[in-house]
């Protein structure tokens, strides 16, 4: 029989091979059993928690960036923050559903780790049964600072030195890097643990395949209307091949089906709101899912610069993503030029 390669035994390999930290194991093995949990509720939906009547519709309050809070927004982010905060791994957690960063309670021990979260990614999706996910991002905490102070978190993500998701469809897996190429694990639920089921993944450079809510056409600025306009083109076009698309509204999903068979996908800038550089947030999106998609040959942007390369000034910034297959993203920021 083949030996099934547990997460802990990846981890342990991944610790003699490259010296990985025991105590950045210990963060993984955590994120993973919060993962775990938060699949168990998705998979109820409505059945979950009895009488409470389910994980699935809104909540009436709108978190820091002035979204409508689902319920499952706050179930999940709650599994998080109460799983890591007494391991003696981390300094500070911060949260797209976290006004402000928090601290690891007086009771626990302080590590030296700090972890980002989108507790749940593609909230339009919780209640029409579509694929969601769960993307995280690891920091080393700076020397000297306090955890509940945003600077602590400002790096740019290119100091990340683990992310992943965990997508949530018709099975659960876990992607992670931890900066030595992507694996990744399917859970299973009948003894609970997540199994290595790809090992090494790669992003096609090549693609036909392309990624973006169509309806924000008239908002966005010149250069992506061009290239879009040049993939509807098709074969008789610029391009001389015919594209297909997808968008699913979850980019976990998104990035999902790009580390399987290749895409690109973007999120870019759009004249609705001027001020904000774009919808989706630096530190808890598009770094790590950067970072995954560099590690699996693939490229990310904001059309401009590596967005791994970007420095925050805020916790909560927006920024303009474009990333997949290395090829197409490079096209696409070269129109940028
Ligand atoms: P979140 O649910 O964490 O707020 O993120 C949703 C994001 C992203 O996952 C997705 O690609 C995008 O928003 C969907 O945006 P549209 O509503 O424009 O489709
Ligand atoms: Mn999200
Ligand atoms: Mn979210």
């Amino acid at each position: 029989m083949k030996m099934r390669i547990s997460l802990t035994h990846y981890l342990i390999r991944s610790e003699r091979a490259h010296g990985t930290d025991p105590n950045l194991r210990l963060l993984i093995e955590t994120v993973a059993r919060a993962v775990k949990t938060i699949s168990h509720a998705v998979g109820k939906g409505a059945l979950w928690g009895g009488n409470e009547g389910g994980v699935l519709g809104s909540l009436g309050s709108t978190n820091v960036q002035g979204e409508t809070q689902k319920k499952l927004d706050v179930i999940a982010n709650e599994i998080l923050v109460e799983a890591n905060e007494w391991g003696g791994h981390l300094a500070g957690m911060a949260s797209e559903e976290m006004d402000t960063p928090v601290g690891i309670p007086v009771a626990y021990p302080r590590g030296h780790y700090l972890l980002l979260f989108d507790p749940l990614d593609g909230s339009s999706n919780v209640d029409v049964n579509v694929s969601i996910g769960t993307i995280f991002s690891v920091l080393p905490a700076p020397a000297g600072m306090s955890e509940d102070d945003d600077r602590a978190f400002l790096q740019p993500g290119r100091n990340q030195v683990c992310a992943g998701y965990a997508v949530y469809g018709p099975q659960t897996v876990l992607v992670l890097t931890l900066g030595h190429g992507v694996v990744a694990f399917t859970l299973d639920r009948d003894t609970g643990s997540f199994v290595l089921t790809q090992e090494d993944i790669r992003i096609p450079a090549d693609t036909k395949e392309f990624a973006i809510n169509m309806s924000n056409r008239r908002h966005w600025a010149q250069p992506v209307q061009r290239y879009i306009d040049e993939c509807l083109a098709g074969r008789t076009g610029p391009r001389g091949k015919d594209f297909n698309m997808r968008w699913i509204a979850s980019m976990v999903a998104e990035v999902h089906r790009i580390m399987q068979r290749g895409g690109i996908f973007l999120y870019p800038w759009d004249k609705r709101e001027p001020d904000k550089p774009g919808k989706l947030r630096l530190m808890y999106e598009a770094n790590p899912m950067a970072m995954l998609v560099e590690q699996a040959g693939g490229m990310a942007t904001d059309g401009r610069q590596r967005i791994l390369n970007i420095e925050p000034t805020q916790l909560h910034q927006r920024v303009s993503v474009m990333l997949g297959s290395r090829n197409e993203v490079e096209y696409v920021t070269g129109l940028h030029r």
